[in-house]
């Protein structure tokens, strides 16, 4: 067995917040892994970073009117501070927009294409003329040739199901400008995937038929059965890392290319920090490499990936892909676009200082060999029998008990009796399960101890004994204690918040795993031990009620009259809108721009002066049509020079079904210069 771990959870999009079904199906079962491996005294190396690149990231830009690098910025450090928040022990946690990780990704690239792994492909792809850009298959709108659905996208249609390319839309459109787009030639480097063909068959289906996951194991084979094919690891995209080749201009590595290789950037920002040596992690075969990931991203971690590694040379192979299904909520599943989710970071607020709750909650419903289900009734259920009634009530017992009954100080007791047998039997259980990615098992293998002390001193009720046998008692409390101290230890990698308040009552400090295998006695009589503050506290209706009104309120927020209507934008206060000067204006001249067929140049009244405004609607209206129009104008927005000519406001729009413009116009005929609110 190595005694290097080299543990990755899934690179998060960052295009929003993480939500529970990350945290069940990713994070908190790696943290649970990486913790423990730590005490068994591996040396670990547990890596993450968000995800910045990919259309998820552009399309978020798009929505809500800003760059890219904002949407990156702001969700970064909403993700960071989710993870920390909830104990996410990550060693490294960067992003794909590092300078390292552009050096080492490109570094990558261009070692396989020096050694020649690449192919060169021309491809006929859809462009939009106007916005003078490739277009994802996720900018290109059409009808689904299987369903009819008008509002199918170029990969997918979200009605029927079915994965499409954008040649097989009926009537094509682009997101970016509602144009047909047209054809046109480019070229990108693939790599051969079905030359790992016999590669990956020997590796994975021979290699770990009996170790890997059966849904992941399922789903490679499945995919190595249907054949591989050739895939573009260059996209015509201005947001990614440049394709580091000369004549690739406008060319950025395809996403998935460039974010598992993440793990190795961020590993490399880690060690220098640390000095550690990266390749000891990622090129040694005393390094076992494990993917924590979600069941979508199987094919990327089994098959794309280790192709990658493949074909660079210098790289291990992972041990093991521990996937996991998904996670629904409420019965319902989880959507960001719906906003069907309980946020990380709403959680945190709503919930101070019960993040171990969650990790609980989440643990014991962890999406492992099939979808599984979170409800708020089941985590108040989960929070208030088990762990205040069951484990919390014991270790609160023993310590009010000791520092009762014997100021505090362990008394003596039998240190060959029986029930201490348990302690190194559930560490040994736990632990084979925690290596056999078995999270449920382990958890509820832990609780079966907590269980046990709860029942130990219910049967003993040493609260009784205490009036008529010292001796009894005190063994019973020396018993209790050493369950206690056991129970600290072995909740760490799933609670560690507890964990380090249970070495605080009893005064102790964390022990390795197999110290705890192999040892009865974790606290020696004569230890001094603290005052107990409660670990947990029962959750009340009114507050599981609160959390279910919420989503109601999600529901009806859901509600669309008008199907295509985009989701509301980031919420202002009235300070925000009281710094916006709408005025109503008429339009006086108009005439057209040179060489710029969507742009007239207008003059306008507004009543406070009058200027010129640059806008976009010549495809929607002649000048002659304008002139004598009442409009309204935004007037204090920041002078912008447009194709040489100084535009001074802009005239509110918006869009009819046909696509062309339409001015918002005030009912009845008003002055110029008219305040709008
Ligand atoms: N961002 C991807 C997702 O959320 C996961 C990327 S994992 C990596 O599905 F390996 F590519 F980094
Ligand atoms: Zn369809």
């Amino acid at each position: 067995m190595s005694n290097r771990k080299m543990i990755t959870a899934a690179l998060p999009y960052a295009n929003g917040p993480v939500h529970i079904g990350h945290l069940a199906g990713v994070y908190i079962p790696a943290d649970v892994y990486a913790r423990f491996q730590r005490r068994l005294g591996k040396d670990v190396a547990f890596i993450c970073g968000s995800d910045e690149h990919g259309i998820p990231i552009t399309i978020r830009a798009k929505k809500e009117g800003v760059t890219p690098q904002d949407i990156v910025d702001k969700y970064h450090e909403i993700i960071k501070k989710s993870f920390a928040d909830l104990g996410i022990s990550f060693d490294e946690y960067s992003r794909t927009t590092s300078k390292k990780h552009y050096e080492t990704s490109q570094d990558f690239f261009k070692t396989l294409y020096e050694k020649g792994k690449f192919t060169e492909e021309v491809s006929e792809q859809y462009f939009d003329e106007q916005a003078n850009e490739f277009l994802a298959d996720r900018y290109i709108v059409g009808t689904c040739p299987n369903c009819g659905n008008e509002n199918a996208y170029g990969d997918q249609c979200e009605k029927c199901g079915s994965t499409l390319s954008p040649s097989e839309l009926i009537n094509p459109k682009s997101m970016l400008s509602g144009n047909v787009p047209v054809l046109k030639a480019t070229k990108n480097w693939y790599l051969p995937l079905n030359e790992y063909e016999s590669f990956l068959n020997e590796w994975i289906i021979e290699g770990h038929k009996d170790d890997w996951k059966p849904n992941v194991y399922g789903q490679v084979k499945s995919w190595l059965n249907d054949g591989l094919k050739p895939r573009a690891m260059t996209r015509d995209l201005n947001w990614g890392v440049p394709v580091p080749l000369p004549g690739a201009e406008g060319k950025v590595l395809y996403v998935w290319f460039d974010a598992p290789i993440g793990y190795i950037s961020f590993t490399k920002e880690w060690a220098e920090k640390n000095g550690k040596d990266w390749k000891d992690y990622w090129q040694s075969e005393g390094s076992d490499l494990v993917h924590f990931i979600g069941k979508d991203n199987i094919v990327f971690h089994c098959i794309i990936f280790p192709s990658m590694m493949k074909a660079h040379g210098d790289y291990i192979m992972p041990k093991n892909v521990p996937a996991f299904e998904f996670l629904n909520l409420e019965n319902d599943k989880i959507s960001t676009s719906r906003n069907w989710a309980v946020w990380a970071h709403e959680y945190v607020e709503d919930f101070p200082g019960q993040q171990d709750v969650l990790r609980y909650a989440l643990l014991s419903s962890a999406p492992e060999t099939k979808d599984n289900n979170f409800t708020w009734k089941d985590f108040q259920t989960k929070n208030n029998s088990e762990l205040v009634g069951i484990f919390g009530n014991f270790i609160n017992r023993v310590a009010v008990l000791i520092n009762k009954n014997f100021d505090g100080v362990i008394p003596e007791g039998d240190i060959n009796a029986p029930e201490l047998e348990e302690i190194g039997f559930k560490a040994t259980e736990i632990k084979n399960y925690l290596e056999n990615y078995e999270f449920r098992n382990a958890l509820t293998s832990f609780m079966n101890l907590a269980r046990f002390g709860n029942k130990y001193l219910a049967d003993e009720e040493p609260w009784k004994t205490i009036k008529t046998d010292l001796e009894k008692t005190k063994n019973i409390l020396f018993i209790g204690a050493q369950i206690a101290v056991a129970l600290g230890n072995l909740a760490e990698p799933f609670l560690p918040f507890t964990a380090q308040k249970i070495y605080d009552i009893f005064n102790v400090k964390q022990m390795n795993w197999n110290d705890i295998e192999n040892s009865k006695v974790l606290i020696e009589t004569g230890h001094k031990i603290n005052v107990a503050p409660l670990l947990f506290s029962q959750i009340e209706d009114d507050v599981i009620e609160a959390q279910i009104q919420k989503l109601e309120q999600t529901k009806q927020n859901n509600k669309k009259t008008n199907p295509n209507a985009t989701p509301m934008k980031e919420q202002i206060n009235f300070d925000d809108f009281t710094k916006i000067d709408l005025r109503t204006a008429t339009i006086i001249e108009a005439e057209k721009v040179e060489k710029a067929d969507k742009l007239l140049k207008l003059t306008v009244d507004t009543g406070v002066d009058v200027r010129t405004v640059v806008s976009g609607i010549a495809e929607s209206f002649t000048p002659e049509e304008v002139i004598g129009k009442q409009v309204m104008i935004l007037l204090n927005l920041a002078p912008r020079k447009i194709r040489g000519i100084e535009s001074q406001g802009m005239l509110l729009l918006t869009t009819k079904s046909d696509g062309k413009l339409s001015f918002v116009t005030p009912d009845d005929q008003v002055e110029n210069g008219v305040e709008i609110g």
